[in-house]
């Protein structure tokens, strides 16, 4: 059987092969936007890399009726445009060969029975059962859909192979809505065959947060309330909402950003040591982290108004294409909440995300407490400023820590310096794609970096109370700030004595 071709390269330093046993990939909403942009380039880097198992198919689902040739030109022509490196037409080939299309609907049953022809043609083929993993890269109202039709045409097991299912976002718009979706999934799937993906976990820079607490010994004695004076964690975006007007009006910055990505973050920033990393040591104590959190009462919402962005003048939500001209459409959320167990009791942590700010940055600030005591004269004081510890998820990749120096000359005047550590100069490779680890560990079996039922129930009950006050608020509560700045003033009322927002 033809086999895409394995190209190891000595420069990439991550994704090294692993064994995986022969995969057949089914992606359900294989002509859509994440499919095109994330998926399919990210398969072609992992063929490229020799990360795919040796033996690989894929099948698309979707709803153009188009023949395979006409997928598999499709395939190629996004693969080309979002590829992170240039596709070698070679791989690019024998990769392409491997790829299936099955149109329909997805409550269509004759698509589970073409989708099981296809799926024994290849296991036939190679005379041994493929792993299946599916992707369910659709809107949200096909997942329960799709599941319980896998459940009926018996394609949620197979026998002598694994059989996943990797979930999308967003995982239910409320937290009964997320219960409900999880008792359809979990009555067809169990457990450990669901895979709730949430791309930042796949970020190399958000598992550096895992190996820089708890692969270096000087940072945990200082992890706790006793020096840790506040938690900053920014996920700022420069663009706006671009065509996606029909989804973002209905979530909004709180569900699309703070409900899953930006309270992962937290987890891991937080969590304490797991005994080992496998899935569920990890993913017991994130949900403890969650389970620690209380609801805010201090938020912000605001929506962004005309303003300066991409040097033009970029149009207000409201006049972005298929928003309502009434949106009440958060684009900014920022909140202040506390994790309320023993070694975080007290510590403010700030989260602040928005579209249409100054630029794309995503980061987590730790700020210490100044020190107990300044024996300079007050002249050489003034630059003494507390220590911050910034982990850069985006751009700059890496770690930053301020520390005070002395500014050399006779007199003993300090300023803060920057100690770094960035990804690019450190490592002579470029990171591989959120995607690309993500694919990997799906097809592997390793749910370590994926959410787990209870955690997003966790998220949930955070979130849920401030979408019921948001939704009961006049619109007349809702500020605006302008396009292309660093956000609303009112963030600033969040902030407890002595906090500042770090620079957008
Ligand atoms: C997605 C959100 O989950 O994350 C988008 O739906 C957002 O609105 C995106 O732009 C940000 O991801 P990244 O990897 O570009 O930071």
């Amino acid at each position: 059987m033809a086999t895409v071709e394995q190209q190891p390269n000595p420069l990439i330093e991550g994704l090294e092969r692993f064994p995986v046993h022969p995969t057949t990939l089914v992606i359900f909403g294989g002509t859509g936007d994440l499919a095109h942009r994330k998926l399919l380039p990210a398969v072609y880097n992992l063929a490229h890399e020799g990360a795919l198992p040796e033996r690989f198919n894929l099948i698309a689902v979707s709803r153009s009726d188009i023949p395979h040739d006409d997928y598999r030109q499709m395939a190629r022509e996004s693969i080309v445009k979002h590829s992170r490196r240039k596709p070698d037409e070679q791989v690019l080939d024998k990769l392409l060969a491997r790829v299936r299309y099955v149109p329909g609907t997805f409550d269509d049953d004759s698509i589970y029975e073409r989708l099981d022809g296809e799926l024994r043609e290849f296991d036939e083929e190679a005379g041994i059962p493929f792993n299946r993993v599916f992707y369910l890269s659709t809107a949200p109202e096909f997942f329960p859909v799709i599941v319980g039709k896998l459940g009926e045409h018996g394609l949620d097991q197979h026998e002598g192979s694994e059989v996943r299912v990797v979930i999308e976002k967003p995982f239910g718009t409320r937290r009964h809505e997320a219960l409900e979706l999880n008792r359809q999934v979990l009555s067809v799937l169990d457990e450990s065959q669901v895979f709730r993906i949430d791309h930042y976990l796949g970020k190399e820079t958000v598992q550096n947060m895992l190996a820089f607490r708890f692969a270096n010994g000087m940072f945990e004695p200082i992890w706790n309330r006793n020096y840790i004076d506040y938690v900053q964690i920014t996920a700022a975006e420069d663009l706006g909402i671009g065509t996606r007007a029909g989804y973002y009006d209905k979530s909004g910055a709180l569900r699309d950003l703070v409900q899953n990505h930006m309270l992962q973050l937290l987890t891991l920033l937080c969590m304490e040591p797991p005994v080992t990393f496998s899935a569920d040591d990890v993913r017991d104590e994130k949900v403890k982290v969650l389970h620690a959190i209380k609801p805010p009462e201090a938020t912000v919402r605001a929506q962004y108004a005309a303003g300066m962005a991409e040097g033009k003048m970029v149009p207000a939500y409201r006049e972005e294409e298929g928003v309502p001209d009434d949106s009440p459409t958060e684009t900014y959320a920022a909140l202040r909440l506390e994790v309320d167990n023993w070694r975080w009791e007290g510590v403010p942590i700030y989260l602040r995300t928005g579209k249409r700010l100054a630029r794309k940055v995503t980061e987590i600030a730790v700020t210490l407490k100044p020190v107990p005591h300044l024996a300079f004269e007050a002249e050489g004081s003034i630059g003494v400023k507390p220590n911050v510890l910034v982990m850069a998820v985006q751009p700059n990749e890496g770690v930053t820590i301020s520390l005070g120096a002395k500014i050399p000359g006779t007199r003993m005047r300090i300023r803060p310096v920057n100690m770094e550590f960035l990804y690019g100069t450190a490592f002579l490779s470029q990171s591989p794609e959120a995607y690309e680890r993500l694919l990997m560990d799906a097809m592997r079996g390793d749910a370590t970096l994926f959410t787990r039922d209870d955690e997003v129930a966790e998220q949930w009950r955070i979130i849920d109370p401030i979408l019921e006050r948001w939704g009961s608020e006049k619109d007349g509560a809702l500020p605006t700030y302008l396009a292309g700045s660093g956000g609303p003033v009112e963030a600033a009322q969040l902030l407890l004595d002595g906090h500042a927002w770090r620079t957008i």
